[in-house]
C-alpha cells in the first residue's frame, strides 16, 4: 500500500496540521432576546440556557460575551401584545424597546458588532412578516414598513441590518433608503434562503411571535427546493446585499454549499432555535455527548459559511471548545 490515509491521523499534532476548516469566536454571532422592564432574566422554556433580558441585564450579558471574545450580537425583541398592531408601528417608534436596546449596547460597547432584525412579526398583531389584508400578505406596502424599521435601526447604531421577512425587493429598497439617508456604511445581511420551517417553534415561543392565523408559506421557501435559492441569491446580490444567509442551518447544509460555490459574497447560516432545542434536550437526557455542538458548528464552516448565528455561541467559548480570540 503506497497510500495509507491513517498516517495523517496518527497524532494530534498532525491531525491539527492538516485540519481543513476551523472555527473561532470571530465566526460566531450570538442571538439575544430582549424584553421591557428592569432586572429581567427569564429562561425560554424550550431553549435551556437561553434567556430574555431587560436592557440592564442585556448590557451585562454583552459584557461577559465580549470578555470571551464573542463580539457580534443579533437582537430580537419580545413585544407586549398591547403594543402590536396591523402595521407594526412599534418597530420604528422613537423610544421603543428595540431602538433603546441598540443604542444602549452601542454606547456602552462601541467595539461590539450589532446585527438587527428587520421583519414585522414581533410587532404585528397578525404575527406575520408582512401587512395582512383579507388573508393576503401585501408585498410592496410591507416594504415601506421595513424601510422605516431599517432606517430607525441605522439611526440607533446598527452595524449590520438583517431583513428576515422574505418580501420581494426588500434588499434593494432598504439599500437605497439607507444610502439616501447617509448610511452607506451600514451593511445588509440578507436572509436569502429562508425556509418555511417547523424548526422556528422555540423562537416564536421566546418572542410570542407565532402567526395568529395561516402559515408563512407564501413568503418563506418550500423546504423541497434548492434551485429557488439561487434565484433569491442572485436578486440579493444584484440589490446590494453584503452577506447571503441560509436558514435553518443543519437541514439545509446543501443550500449553504450551493450558495458558497456560486457566489463570492460571504455566506451566513442561522443555526435556529429548534436545532438548539434538539441538541440541548438530547444532551440533558444524557443521550448525546455535548461534543455534538462543536461538530454541528464545524459542519457549517465545512459547507462554506463564514458567519454562524447560533445560540451555542457563548457556551462553546465558556466551555473552552473553541479558542478565545482577544479583542
Ligand atoms: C422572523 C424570524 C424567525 C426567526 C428569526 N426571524 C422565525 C419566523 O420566521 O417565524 C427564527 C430564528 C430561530 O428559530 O432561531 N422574522
Amino acid at each position: 500500500m503506497l497510500q495509507r490515509p491513517r498516517r495523517n491521523r496518527k497524532s494530534a499534532v498532525i491531525r491539527d496540521m492538516i485540519q481543513e476548516t476551523r472555527l473561532d469566536a470571530s465566526n460566531l454571532i450570538f442571538p439575544l432576546f430582549i424584553v421591557d422592564g428592569q432586572n429581567q432574566k427569564t429562561e425560554v422554556k424550550s431553549m435551556p440556557g437561553i434567556y430574555r433580558y431587560s436592557i440592564d441585564n442585556l448590557l451585562k450579558e454583552v459584557e461577559s460575551c465580549l470578555k470571551l471574545g464573542l463580539r457580534s450580537f443579533d437582537l430580537f425583541p419580545n413585544i407586549e401584545e398591547s403594543l402590536k398592531d396591523k402595521y407594526a408601528t412599534e418597530s420604528y417608534r422613537d423610544g421603543s424597546l428595540y431602538l433603546r436596546a441598540i443604542a444602549a449596547v452601542k454606547k456602552n460597547f462601541p467595539e461590539a458588532c450589532i446585527v438587527t432584525d428587520v421583519a414585522m412579526d414581533p410587532y404585528s398583531s397578525d404575527g406575520h412578516d408582512g401587512i395582512v389584508e383579507n388573508g393576503e400578505i401585501l408585498n410592496d406596502e410591507t416594504l415601506e414598513v421595513l424601510g422605516k424599521m431599517a432606517l430607525a435601526h441605522a439611526q440607533s447604531g446598527a452595524d449590520i441590518i438583517a431583513p428576515s421577512d422574505m418580501m420581494d425587493g426588500r434588499i434593494g429598497y432598504i439599500r437605497e433608503l439607507l444610502d439616501h439617508n447617509g448610511f452607506t456604511n451600514v451593511s445588509l445581511m440578507s436572509y436569502t434562503a429562508k425556509y418555511a420551517s417547523a424548526y422556528y417553534g422555540p423562537f416564536r415561543d421566546a418572542l410570542g411571535s407565532a402567526p395568529k392565523h395561516g402559515d408563512k408559506k407564501t413568503y418563506q421557501m418550500n423546504p423541497a427546493n434548492a434551485k429557488e435559492a439561487l434565484i433569491e441569491a442572485q436578486l440579493d446580490a444584484q440589490e446590494g446585499a453584503d452577506f447571503l444567509m441560509v436558514k435553518p442551518g443543519l437541514p439545509y447544509l446543501d443550500i449553504v454549499k450551493l450558495l458558497a460555490d456560486n457566489f463570492d459574497l460571504p455566506i451566513a447560516v442561522y443555526n435556529v432555535s429548534g436545532e438548539y432545542a434538539m441538541l440541548k434536550a438530547a444532551i440533558q437526557n444524557g443521550w448525546l455527548d455535548e461534543r455534538v455542538i462543536l461538530e454541528t458548528l464545524l459542519s457549517f464552516r465545512r459547507a462554506g459559511a463564514t458567519a454562524i448565528l447560533s445560540y451555542h455561541s457563548k457556551e462553546v467559548l465558556e466551555k473552552g471548545f473553541i479558542s478565545h480570540s482577544t479583542i
